[in-house]
């Protein structure tokens, strides 16, 4: 049955702009189908914080996640996206493969997988391990409905830097004509096309650093990742949903960019942190369009 035959729905009124506290399976059962354009998060990465927010182990988790993300798959728009912020622990010294398995069972559940980025951490610091080096990098995977999704490739449009001085200056003729790709894709380039272009796509890796500043939730990611993001796939006055919300990151990102959210957590003292940093937020947009006055 869907949803939307079912009493005791949640209205958009109700949901809009607030930090809902509960399993997000369960708010979620309560939302009419088709609601999000964008779905971003980052859920508990198995068991690694337990201690805090407690942990769902590596061989569970695929079990744990399927009936949420089966409601996500249910509350996107068929024009949304879904971009989910992860990456796999090491358990007995080599990687568990749960976020591979968790693509698998995904695209049986009926999501595309349409593209993985890169979130290089840029300001990480040294480490020693007997058999590996430091994480500086996770996984930002995409998951569509669709073929057809929005996406707003200009707004996140980067200038062309340095690497058009060298590259640029010094093509040669196979740069000039439309270089053919040899692997049979059919696609091709001609880098004399983006002479005279100030700004240029950016590629599928994101360089940003990790913030450190927020000492009440163990797990944060940057207000610029879920941004980047938010401006690629969202207009203003879209509705973006983060299920597992922690300190408010996702709703901070929002505000700035005038998009609308919903913010779903199990722990309350969460939401209490969300709404300090909203707050903060608000405060330092008046102070800027006071200062632009
Ligand atoms: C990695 S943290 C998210 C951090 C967030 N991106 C931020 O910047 O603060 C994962 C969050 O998921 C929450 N969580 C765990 N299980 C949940 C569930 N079933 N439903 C909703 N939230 C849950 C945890 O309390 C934790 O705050």
């Amino acid at each position: 049955m869907k949803r939307s035959e079912q009493s005791a729905m949640l209205t958009i009124e109700q949901i809009e702009n607030q930090y809902i506290i509960d399993d997000c399976k369960d708010v979620l059962a309560n939302v009419e189908d088709d609601t999000f354009d964008l779905i971003i998060t980052s859920p508990p990465y198995a068991d690694r914080r337990k201690g805090t927010y407690g942990g769902i182990h590596p061989d569970k988790y695929v079990e744990w996640f399927l009936p949420r993300s089966e409601q996500f798959l249910r509350v996107l728009k068929p024009t949304g996206t879904f971009i989910l912020n992860i990456k796999e622990l090491s358990v007995d010294g080599q990687r568990h493969t749960y976020v591979l398995d968790l693509i698998k069972v995904f695209k049986d559940q009926g999501w595309l997988w349409t593209e993985e980025f890169i979130w290089h951490k840029k300001n990480t610091y040294p480490g020693k391990w007997p058999n590996r080096f430091r994480d500086a990098w996770e996984r930002c995977l995409q998951f569509n409905k669709q073929r057809k999704f929005n996406m707003y490739q200009e707004a996140v449009m980067v200038p062309v830097g340095d690497w058009a001085k060298d590259r640029l200056a010094n093509l040669s003729e196979k740069d000039k004509i439309r270089d053919i790709s040899a692997v049979g894709s059919g696609f091709g380039k001609n880098i004399s096309n983006w002479l005279d272009r100030k700004m240029v796509y950016p590629t599928n890796v994101l360089h940003l650093a990790t913030e450190c500043g927020n000492k009440n939730h163990s797990a944060v990611f940057p207000v610029a990742l879920p941004s980047w993001f938010i401006r690629l796939f969202t207009l203003e006055g879209d509705l973006v949903l983060d299920p597992f919300a922690g300190s408010g990151t996702t709703a901070v990102a929002c505000k700035q960019l005038n998009r609308n959210y919903v913010m779903i957590d199990v722990k309350e003292e969460y939401r209490q942190i969300a709404e300090e940093r909203l707050s903060d937020a608000v405060q330092l947009e008046l102070k800027t369009s006071i200062r632009e006055r």
